[in-house]
């Protein structure tokens, strides 16, 4: 008989050394070692359950715990050797800690698996990390709200199909993105108390035979009960699968909203000024200043979005219950948080540093003939239907287009043509000021409904 590997925790079974490619594919520490403090933390918690429960001798506990908190200093202070022939975070730091107390380590794996292991390790990175996320959220919201604050009346056009459709404020268009944040904001919460059953005691699938306490555990790891079904509690991704969808939605309006802003700082555009340290310049143009924190942001999104994808297609061909193809979990999801964490914070100095060209806002706003369901409005109220009032409005954009004019441009004597109902105050219909105003409706562009929408999210973003 062939000698068996001794160094390896399965050695007594295998008749031959892993191969060095499989070793080599099988290795996953050098991604989830990002796992350390989660790991450590559940096994101080298992630890202290197993000495309460009288599963493992109190003397041991404590030994076995004062080694899994130097260790913790060590990986901390970058002395700990991570090894990829320990395969994974959770053998590493075991074999440390038979280095470090000796044979009394065995005791530790009582009662647990690697598979419940990963998972609760996991579980307590994605809330951790989710938390996180929602504090980037809530610092570009607060920038928003700034910039808001500073553009409660600077008028600008709103647009449907990229072109020129009603006056709005600027202030009411930022507030259009909170909104958006502020939903992501709430996904991420959802997350967290979506995976807020702790798999912990599961054991490899079948839960155990010893005699534990997982509710004791749960506490100690802040998760609020133990998951009910040993099975679907090792084999669950859900929880990874919902943090990468609610990042792909928070990516996917970053990128929105970055493609705005690109398009308003251009050339052609030229609605806002970013500030120069968002900017780098060409290596040849020498005039250039270019928006590549914005493109950056926009670019990033498609890994995002690709890390969604992956995961969903890895988990979808899987019986229950766990399978190593789940050890790919992580890479994409760390990768993803890391993304977005950028993202978010790109976006935050962006629009801190967002200048608006009033000027041109205000023109680009009169240009397009923006007021003209204002007047159509305007006739409805002196009786008509609303289909017959399009069709008059539609008639007096035609004339103003003819004259090359602007709708406020045009005499009173030529609008008066339209219908004999048009009295002389009519010409007020076509300031942007008044149109805007005229937006009383709750969450419309009118200055009162975007103040008072401005007080509500300063209220609940403290
Ligand atoms: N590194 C593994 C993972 O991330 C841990 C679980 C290993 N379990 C097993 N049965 N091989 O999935």
């Amino acid at each position: 008989m062939k000698k068996t590997k001794k160094n390896s925790i399965w050695g007594g079974r295998m008749q031959q050394d892993v191969s060095n490619i499989l070793q080599a594919v099988n290795s996953s520490i050098d991604i989830d070692k990002r796992l350390f403090q989660e790991d450590i933390a559940g096994s101080i918690a298992h630890c202290t359950m197993l000495a309460k429960q009288k599963i493992i001798d109190k003397k041991k506990s404590q030994k076995i715990i004062k080694g899994l908190k130097k260790i913790e200093t060590e990986i901390l202070n970058n002395k700990f050797k991570f090894q990829i022939k320990n395969e994974d975070i959770h053998l590493n730091i075991e074999k440390r800690l038979f280095e470090i107390i000796g044979l009394d380590a065995g005791y530790l794996h009582t009662a647990r698996s690697r598979n419940d292991q990963v998972t609760t390790d996991f579980k307590l990175w994605v809330k951790k990390s989710s938390k996180e996320i929602q504090y980037l959220i809530k610092n570009l919201i607060k920038e928003f709200v700034r910039l808001a604050e500073k553009n409660t009346s600077t008028i600008m056009p709103g647009f449907t199909h990229l072109k020129n459709a009603q006056p709005v404020l600027f202030a009411h268009y930022l507030l259009a993105y909170v909104e958006m944040f502020k939903r992501d904001y709430q996904k991420f919460q959802n997350t967290i108390n979506n995976l807020n059953q702790n798999p912990l005691g599961s054991g490899a699938l079948a839960g155990t035979s010893y005699n534990i306490d997982r509710h004791f555990t749960s506490k100690a790891l802040g998760f609020k009960e133990p998951t009910s079904n040993s099975i679907d509690s090792v084999a669950d991704r859900d929880y990874a699968i919902e943090f990468l969808f609610a990042s792909s939605l928070c990516a996917m309006h970053l990128s929105r909203l970055a493609e705005e802003i690109i398009i308003w700082n251009s050339d052609l555009v030229n609605l806002i000024n970013i500030e120069d340290s968002m900017l780098t310049g060409s290596s040849m143009m020498p005039q250039k200043k270019n928006p590549d924190s914005a493109e950056l942001i926009r670019g990033k999104t498609g890994k995002i979005y690709g890390n969604l994808n992956s995961l969903l297609i890895t988990m979808k061909g899987l019986p229950l219950s766990y399978f190593k193809d789940m050890q790919e979990d992580k890479a994409g999801v760390f990768d993803t948080f890391d993304t977005l964490s950028i993202n978010l914070k790109l976006a935050c100095q962006l629009i801190k540093g967002i200048k608006p060209n009033k000027d041109n806002m205000y023109k680009a706003a009169q240009a397009g003939y923006t007021t003209a369901t204002d007047f159509a409005d305007y006739l409805v109220k002196k009786g008509m239907s609303f289909r017959e009032a399009y069709k008059k409005s539609a008639q007096l954009v035609n004339i103003a287009e003819k004259q090359k004019k602007r709708l406020d441009e045009l005499d009173f004597k030529t609008v008066e043509q339209i219908d004999k109902s048009i009295k002389n105050d009519v010409m007020k219909i076509f300031d942007l000021k008044y149109s805007i105003n005229q937006k009383k409706s709750y969450g419309g562009t009118g200055t009162k409904s975007v103040l008072q929408m401005l007080k509500k999210v300063k209220k609940e973003f403290k």
